[in-house]
């Protein structure tokens, strides 16, 4: 069945969604986006998505053209029609499109930034058979640009990773700068080692994940320690555990790092009852 999508104000069978080929989204990856996840109809952390998305406008000085009150009707309105109660709802904005193509920015005043929304049915999200069986990973480098707290579209680089992860039979890589892990290509990456969960800290090496942000105030809330620092991929092999977190995965557990068993080749006891904490915890907070 044809979705109804979001675009400029107006919600359209997708296959009637139509942008001009000079969107600035498109020839230039002049874009910010949002993912947020979609349990039982209701958003999860949309508050959290809604501040990032307006951080990433400001970062590249781009207007932002609609507000928070906007945002959460036309979220709930696509969940709505499309009959959402498993899912993603994915919000892009980009420059929009001037009458051709520039470097320079066109004039806010002339050209309107492009807003698009769309759902994403995923019945089962919540109940993932990965997460009993856990993710294998890879290690590639990390040669994305250096502004990677701002959620730009340029996801080229994340999906050659992603590429490469299962070119070899894996399911997903991690990326390393300095022989240090800087996050997975869609998603944060992080051990535990003697019940501590580490984290790389944030800074424009890395997305400050929402579902990151809300993890790890369960942890602490639920006594665990937390650390957040660089650590390397070679104390990633050697972890008790280890997991990634993001809107589409929530925490996932990971069971293998280019071929090292973590812990015991399975789900850890610390990252399962975090995924189940995080669950419970979003869910009674959607909204
Ligand atoms: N990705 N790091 C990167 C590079 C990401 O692309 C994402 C999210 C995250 C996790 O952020 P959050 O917890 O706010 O979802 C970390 C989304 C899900 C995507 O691109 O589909």
């Amino acid at each position: 069945m044809a979705r109804t999508v979001y675009l400029n104000g107006e919600y359209l069978l997708e296959n009637e969604a139509k942008i001009s080929i000079f969107d600035r989204g498109f020839l230039m990856a002049d874009a910010v986006y949002e993912v947020t996840s979609v349990l039982d109809g209701k958003l999860i952390d949309f508050n959290g998505h809604t501040d990032r998305l307006r951080r990433s406008l400001d970062e590249l000085d781009m207007k932002n053209p609609i507000s928070y009150k906007e945002l959460l009707e036309i979220h709930r309105e696509l969940v709505l029609l499309n009959n959402i109660n498993e899912g993603l709802v994915y919000l892009q904005i980009s420059r929009g499109a001037p009458s051709d193509r520039d470097f320079v920015f066109p004039n806010p005043d002339e050209t309107d930034p492009t807003v698009v929304l769309f759902t994403q049915n995923k019945p089962g999200l919540a109940n993932s058979p990965a997460a009993k069986k856990g993710l294998k990973i890879v290690s590639i480098d990390d040669e994305r640009w250096g502004r990677r707290d701002i959620k730009t579209v340029q996801l080229l680089y994340p999906s050659m990773g992603k590429m490469m992860a299962k070119k070899v039979g894996a399911d997903d890589a991690w990326m390393v700068q300095d022989g240090h892990v800087t996050e997975g290509t869609s998603n944060n990456a992080y051990i535990i080692k003697k019940n501590k969960i580490i984290t790389r800290g944030i800074s424009n090496s890395i997305l400050h994940g929402i579902t990151r942000a809300a993890v790890l105030r369960f942890a602490k809330e639920g006594q665990m320690q937390v650390e957040e620092r660089n650590f390397t991929i070679d104390e990633a092999y050697k972890a008790d555990e280890a997991f990634i977190t993001s809107a589409s995965t929530f925490v996932m557990p990971v069971v293998e790092i280019d071929g090292n068993k973590i812990g015991h080749g399975k789900p850890g006891s610390n990252t399962s009852r975090l995924r189940e904490i995080y669950l419970e915890e979003s869910k009674k907070a959607a909204i």
